[in-house]
């Protein structure tokens, strides 16, 4: 089972970014932690600032991986390239956000990701990402 996690912008600050929303832990740390609970699946992680990387990556490993567990953070609201780039590979996609969106400011509320994207799990802080693998396994 070969799995890439995928993070958008900003989530490279997590530790020091909005803690209140985010937590304290950084993604390496967590990521570590993962690869320890999951030691039979193959698990990568990449994380970019900018749109056309993202879709490069989708790109890039989604005809061959098993599966793609992507935060698109903010381009999730915004982002028909990283939908169309969805659509386009044939490995499913889980949504996952750290946050519960639905809580949070409307334009959060709309998500370019949901409607191609195999299942969206949010709300459950890093433990989303566990989630997803978890729905992976089956
Ligand atoms: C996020 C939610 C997005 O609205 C926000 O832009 C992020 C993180 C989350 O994981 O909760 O950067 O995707």
């Amino acid at each position: 089972m070969k799995l890439m996690i995928i993070n958008g912008p900003n989530l490279n600050l997590l530790g020091k970014r909005e803690p209140e929303v985010y937590g304290n832990t950084t993604f390496e740390d967590y990521f570590g932690k993962l690869k320890q609970k999951f030691p039979k699946v193959q698990l990568e992680y990449y994380q970019s600032n900018i749109e056309g990387e993202l879709i490069q990556k989708i790109q890039e490993v989604g005809f061959d991986y098993d599966g793609i567990i992507l935060n698109a953070a903010a381009y999730t609201h915004t982002s028909v390239g990283i939908g169309d780039a969805i659509k386009a590979v044939t490995t499913p996609v889980i949504e996952v956000h750290i946050s519960n969106t639905h809580q949070r400011e409307e334009y959060r509320h709309v998500s370019y990701i949901s409607p191609v994207a195999k299942g969206v799990i949010l709300g459950f802080g890093l433990q989303s990402y566990d989630l997803a693998i978890q729905s992976f396994l089956g």
